[in-house]
């Protein structure tokens, strides 16, 4: 074994703290004058009980930063718009929906739109079309990503401002000019939608008062100018089913939970929901779907190949190949929530 030489134990005992020669100031002495801490010992790992079925529930918990700065920045821009566009996921209008939107656009006219719309079931976003309406709120189905139903925008946000257009009219302003802004959550497709009606048009660099240094305005139509930076606002976990809504459609990022967990929760809903797609793609019976979500999950993996050594079913993997492909809407156009 090789020796430690004396120069190098002198060494190691001074890093420690122990007897370096050199003069100790008080806060050093009262450190060195505690016990030394007992090593830890290692902690075992208990590996989780596999998850069965809706017995099991997880916390989700997700803040993005800076949520003050957000929407103080949300209150300072909604200060210089005529109107606020709202963007929700039509896969699940109550849990992409910030409550305190209402409160926090203060009363200007407001149009929701329900974005994402091709991952619907379109019985769904009728309801709910018509749900809003009653409530008094504009809604328009859109599909950002091919463009669908964005055409309505401007006829629809027209009529919305009809009054204030005329308003402005009688107090001598020629042609004005309204402004937008598009608030929403994480991830509903506020950029998309900003690039697809962007893009039609030229950008404004308008450095006019009031305006934040930096924004840029669009021209969106004729008398229309919209905000190029969205209002980003954040989720509200009231309860457990919108983190796990917000979850199983991407909204909120799948490492601040577990995939597995989540995987079972969302075959729990898929179960009931029995879309071809589904039990197509992952070649189920009718006598699969009887079995707890935790061993649909293995059959799942099993029938995809996906196993591990021992030929154990890798259900890791099939978790994340299914919350992906629901995603994608691969397994049918689903909406998670309906208007009561
Ligand atoms: P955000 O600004 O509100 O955060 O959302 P963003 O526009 O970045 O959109 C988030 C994701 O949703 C993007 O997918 C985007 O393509 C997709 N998306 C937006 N609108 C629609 C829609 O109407 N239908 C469908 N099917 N998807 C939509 P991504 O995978 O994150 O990016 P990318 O690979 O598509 O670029």
């Amino acid at each position: 074994m090789k020796k430690t030489s004396n120069k190098r134990k002198n060494t190691q005992q001074t890093r420690r703290g122990g007897r370096s020669g050199a003069r100790m100031n008080q806060n050093q002495k009262a450190r060195s004058a505690k016990p030394m801490q007992p090593k830890p010992k290692p902690v075992k790992v208990k590996k989780a009980p596999a998850p069965t079925s809706s017995e099991h529930t997880q916390v989700i918990q997700w803040y993005p930063g800076h949520m003050t700065k957000t929407k103080r920045r949300i209150e300072k821009d909604l200060k210089l718009v005529d109107a606020v566009a709202e963007i929700i996921d039509a896969r699940i209008p109550i849990s992409s929906r910030n409550p305190d939107i209402a409160h926090l656009t203060s009363g200007k006219p407001r149009i929701v739109l329900l974005n994402k719309c091709d991952m619907a079931d379109s019985r769904a976003t009728a309801k709910w079309v018509s749900y809003l309406s009653r409530e008094n709120v504009r809604a328009i189905p859109v599909d950002c990503k091919s463009g669908r139903g964005v055409d309505k925008f401007v006829p629809v946000l027209t009529e919305l401002l009809t009054d204030r257009i005329e308003s402005y009219k009688a107090k001598g302003m020629v042609n004005p000019s309204m402004r937008v802004m598009i608030v929403g959550i994480p991830n509903v497709g506020k950029s998309t939608f900003i690039n697809r009606i962007s893009k039609k048009t030229k950008a404004v660099s308008a450095d006019r008062p009031g305006v934040t240094r930096g924004n840029q305005w669009f021209t969106v139509s004729k008398g229309f100018e919209m905000l190029d930076t969205p209002g980003v606002l954040w989720p509200k976990f009231d309860d457990q089913t919108v983190g796990e809504h917000l979850a199983f459609t991407g909204a909120i990022k799948s490492e601040v939970m577990d995939t597995e967990l989540l995987a079972v929760r969302l075959l729990d809903l898929l179960k009931e929901l029995n879309t071809s797609e589904f039990t197509e793609r992952y070649k189920l019976s009718e006598e699969d779907l009887s079995v707890p979500s935790y061993e649909l999950l293995e059959k799942i993996a099993r029938n995809r190949g996906m196993l591990i050594s021992g030929g154990e079913a890798d259900t890791e993997r099939a978790a994340y190949t299914l919350l992906d492909e629901f995603r994608a809407a691969k397994l049918g156009r689903i909406t998670l929530e309906l208007p009561q």
